[in-house]
């Protein structure tokens, strides 16, 4: 049983957030609507990306895939093509797999329920909640890290965040918090009140609505919470990868569907040892089937993934001719490579070509 106390704490804290939100939430452009499918895309997105960015890639995907219909009726080239700068391009397959469903399965319209949705490529209980409560006004939690923070601080929550019980116990916090009929605007208040006033660092507790409420607050610990385990760093690789060229033409191979940058295109790499390349230059060259007369090293660059930090060494290879190789590939122009969707990591080796 909650005692009286609590119960007035948990009113308050309702009713400050709320009004807070009222007041100071920021314009954006997935706040002017209702539907659904906005919704979802505008969440796939924010995934592990700024708001700032994400702005100008919503407002562009929106405009040429402004319902289900348009997306799930795309090619999937097209669809990452829009997601290009984004990264993380599984979240881009996944919305238009998802896509596709929803318009085989449900005539376009995105389910209102958690049975459903939670079953939709890319939906999982965070974008399910988020979906379910901001467009459909359904009370279910939807907690990112900036929701897990901003409760950890609130309720003093000492566990450790990295683990799922954690997590659950949180997800369960939150449902209880949500405010009957006010799901939607106290998910985003929640966002909010995360990304503007409880900050990892140097929250604005002096401005905060919930200065009064805060546990942590009170304690003086809010910027000792929440407690994470630390994730373990990139593993870092030594990369070797041949551009292959012939006659102002560069060898572009399209990726396996699945995996980091599947899908995409890009150029031929192997993990190799310091100071070994030409014996991994050479594996790779005996694979190609096209004959190379010249190899000369363009310089390296380094990019790090999630799990993954590669220091790439990047040779340019001369072919005799445009051959053809057994995967899916295509010889591309300077100036050609506008259609093609190359993730991040390749665009930095496109532009150490030097033509
Ligand atoms: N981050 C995740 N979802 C968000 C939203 N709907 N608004 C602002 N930031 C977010």
């Amino acid at each position: 049983m909650m005692e009286e106390k609590d119960v007035n704490i948990k009113q308050k804290i309702q009713q400050n957030l709320l009004e807070w939100f009222a007041k100071n939430k920021r314009d954006l452009p997935w706040r002017k609507t209702k539907d659904g499918y906005k919704i979802w895309v505008s969440e796939i997105m924010l995934q592990q990306t700024r708001v700032d960015t994400v702005i100008e890639y919503y407002n562009r995907f929106i405009d040429r895939f402004p319902t289900v219909k348009e997306l799930a009726q795309a090619e999937e080239q097209e669809v990452l093509k829009y997601w290009q700068g984004l990264g993380y391009y599984s979240r881009a397959r996944n919305l238009y797999k998802g896509a596709k469903m929803v318009w085989e399965k449900y005539g376009g319209i995105l389910p209102d329920n958690m049975e459903q949705i939670k079953k939709i490529p890319g939906i999982g209980p965070y974008t399910a909640g988020a979906i379910l409560s901001i467009a459909y006004n359904l009370p279910y939690p939807a907690v990112d890290g900036n929701v897990l923070r901003v409760f950890s601080r609130i309720l003093d929550i000492k566990e450790d965040i990295a683990q799922p019980g954690t997590v659950r116990y949180i997800q369960d916090k939150v449902k209880e918090y949500i405010p009957s009929g006010y799901a939607s605007e106290f998910t985003e208040s929640l966002m909010e009140l995360g990304a503007l006033i409880c900050t990892p660092i140097s929250p604005l507790c002096l401005v905060c609505p919930l200065y009064h409420q805060c546990a942590a607050r009170q304690k003086g610990i809010q910027e000792k919470l929440p407690i994470k385990s630390k994730k373990v760093k990139p593993k870092r690789m030594h990369m070797v990868f041949c551009v292959i060229r012939s006659e102002e033409k560069i060898l572009l191979i399209k990726n396996a569907s699945n995996g980091l940058v599947g899908g995409m295109w890009g150029f031929m790499g192997k993990e190799g040892h310091p100071s070994q390349d030409d014996q991994t230059l050479k594996l790779m060259l005996d694979d190609l089937n096209i004959p190379v007369q010249h190899v000369q090293k363009l310089g390296t660059v380094r990019h790090i993934f999630t799990h993954m930090d590669w220091d790439m060494h990047l040779y340019m290879c001369e072919a005799l001719y445009q051959g053809h190789i057994g995967q899916e590939h295509e010889w591309v122009g300077k100036e050609e490579i506008e259609n093609y969707p190359l993730p991040k990591v390749y665009q930095k080796i496109w532009e150490k070509i030097e033509w």
